[in-house]
């Protein structure tokens, strides 16, 4: 889009061995391991400040196994309906507490909380939904904003590591099926960084709904463009719900570890309701739980989270002190479901390594295997750690040297995206995305939203031909990611975890939402 192709800038080419894209707990996992291996590493984000990624975000924790592998890969399979692949959860299992102590504890020194009833220097072990035990580290309810600033820091003074905020990839680069790199937003026409391998680790797509419990940022940039570049994705309609965020347009999270202290859910008749959908209540699987939380919302008018039973303040000070900041008063919180983490991805094997030579993804943008169609609480910082340094070590021990190819030039740069042109698409976008493509789906509906957005891909495509900007890209990216959610929502008619299916669609609308939608 808005981009010619033409190799004859006479200025020096830039070039590094590992180019990571992205900056949560993935990424700098990858670069870690890759500046271990003694690649030259440079991070680019598109993020300016460390709550652009969804790590800083993240509350629950991050999983260990506590000494107990089998225990924790059955308990991940169970959530995922049975569809999680059990060879990648074997290797998200196996390396879990190697990943976690050599990185987290030893080398980021993270002050993760110790249990005050035990010997000085226990870990406070936390319980979550659908955890058979407690084994989730965790700092308060602001676990990742403690992990990821200080393992920024530590990639800030670490040798052969560059991180640069601030900017955007806004295409890979490639040639004859290979990736080489990526064209940056750092000069009008786009900046070629040429790079022995690329790793992707841009996250989610949250900004793709109205409500969502990740950064604006998360646009599903990677997934875009490695679409766009013919790697594979799969799982992609697996989006998952998670079923306690504040109910409001500016929704804040709350954290699952609550129900595993003992909060518990009611609906406006003050009932509560969850043993009457599964036997585990409150602690079900998160996509029964927010299905639940749908229906007794519709059904009475609210639900609300009881946390009378537990000491919220003096347990979860952080966000006992954002209810305040919020004005919300008593010991039942309003919520609501709202859009959280997307369990599939760009395809990948157990290194990260995607379908395409040179290209690697890691953490949310990626799918590997290991969440299936509902993905496992305090999962997700675990698989970025992990799977960011299996890539980053698997990159740097390729050795493959950067290599100058063909790059496209921008067009004509236009910083400023009109207002009311990029409000009106981003207002389409998450109306399409909410309406049909949320906790419960319709294939009727599935097929109206994958018409809904190629209509609104084919006018940003107009758009594009005579200008461009990283909104610009960010919103086409964002689109084209709605799309093959939608497209993988319309091939798949069984309800499995988080793609719940409700009905039949005909033929042909089905047909229509199948069509190629790159
Ligand atoms: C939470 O704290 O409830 C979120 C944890 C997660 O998404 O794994």
């Amino acid at each position: 889009m808005g981009a010619t192709t033409d190799a004859g800038d006479a200025s020096e080419p830039e070039t590094v061995d590992v180019l990571v894209v992205g900056s949560g707990i993935a990424g700098c996992g990858a670069a870690l391991a890759a500046a271990r291996g003694g690649a030259e590493v440079l991070v680019l984000t598109k993020a300016s400040r460390p709550d652009g990624a969804s790590t800083d975000w993240a509350q629950g924790g991050i999983s260990t196994t506590r000494g107990d592998p089998e225990a924790l890969k059955r308990d991940i399979l169970e959530a995922s309906d049975g569809t999680a692949d059990p060879a990648a959860v074997d290797v998200l299992v196996s390396h879990a507490d190697d990943a976690v102590e050599d990185v987290l504890v030893d080398t980021l020194e993270i002050g993760f909380d110790e249990d005050p009833k035990t010997e000085s220097g226990a870990f406070d072990y936390a319980r979550e939904a659908a955890h058979s035990e407690p084994r989730i580290l965790h700092v308060d309810a602001s676990t990742g904003t403690h992990i990821l600033r200080p393992f920024l820091h530590h990639l800030d003074s670490a040798d052969g590591v560059e991180i640069r905020q601030d900017t955007a990839a806004l295409e890979l680069l490639t040639h004859e099926g290979r990736v080489h790199g990526v064209l940056s937003d750092e000069s009008a026409e786009g900046h070629p960084i040429y790079a022995g391998t690329t790793i992707l680790a841009t996250g989610g797509v949250g900004a793709l709904y109205s409500r969502s419990t990740n950064p604006p940022e998360a646009t599903g940039d990677g997934i875009a463009m490695a679409a766009l570049a013919g790697a594979d994705v799969a799982d992609l309609e697996y989006v998952q719900f998670h079923p306690t965020a504040y109910d409001d347009e500016e929704p804040f999270l709350l954290s699952e570890a609550l129900r595993g202290e003992g909060a518990l859910l009611r609906n406006a008749d003050g009932e509560r309701f969850m043993p009457d959908y599964h036997a585990d209540a409150e602690l079900a699987p998160r996509d029964v739980v927010a299905r639940a939380v749908a229906r007794e919302r519709a059904e009475t008018g609210q639900v609300v989270l009881d946390v009378s039973p537990l000491a919220f303040e003096a347990e979860f000070p952080d966000l006992a002190e954002t209810c305040r900041e919020r004005g919300i008063e008593g010991e039942e919180i309003p919520v609501a479901p709202c859009e959280h983490f997307l369990c599939g991805g760009i395809a990948v094997d157990d290194r990260g390594r995607t379908s395409l030579d040179r290209l690697y993804a890691v953490g949310e943008c990626s799918r590997t295997g290991v969440h299936g169609a509902n993905r496992l609480a305090s999962t997700s910082l675990l698989e970025g750690l992990v799977w960011g340094l299996r890539a980053g070590e698997d990159a740097a021990s390729r050795e493959t040297e950067a290599r100058v190819v063909d790059a496209p030039r921008l067009l004509d740069s236009d910083p400023a995206l009109p207002a009311r042109f990029a409000a009106e698409k981003a207002v389409r976008l998450e109306r399409t995305m909410d309406e049909y493509l949320g906790l419960v789906r319709d294939p009727d509906e599935v097929a109206r939203a994958g018409a809904v957005l190629r209509r609104l891909k084919g006018e940003l495509d107009a758009y594009t031909r005579t200008r461009t900007s990283r909104d610009l890209y960010e919103l086409r990216y964002a689109t084209i990611t709605g799309l093959l959610i939608a497209r993988a929502a319309s091939e798949n008619p069984e309800s499995a975890g988080c793609h719940y299916v409700v009905s039949e669609a005909s033929d042909e609308e089905l047909a229509g939402a199948t069509a190629d939608p790159l």
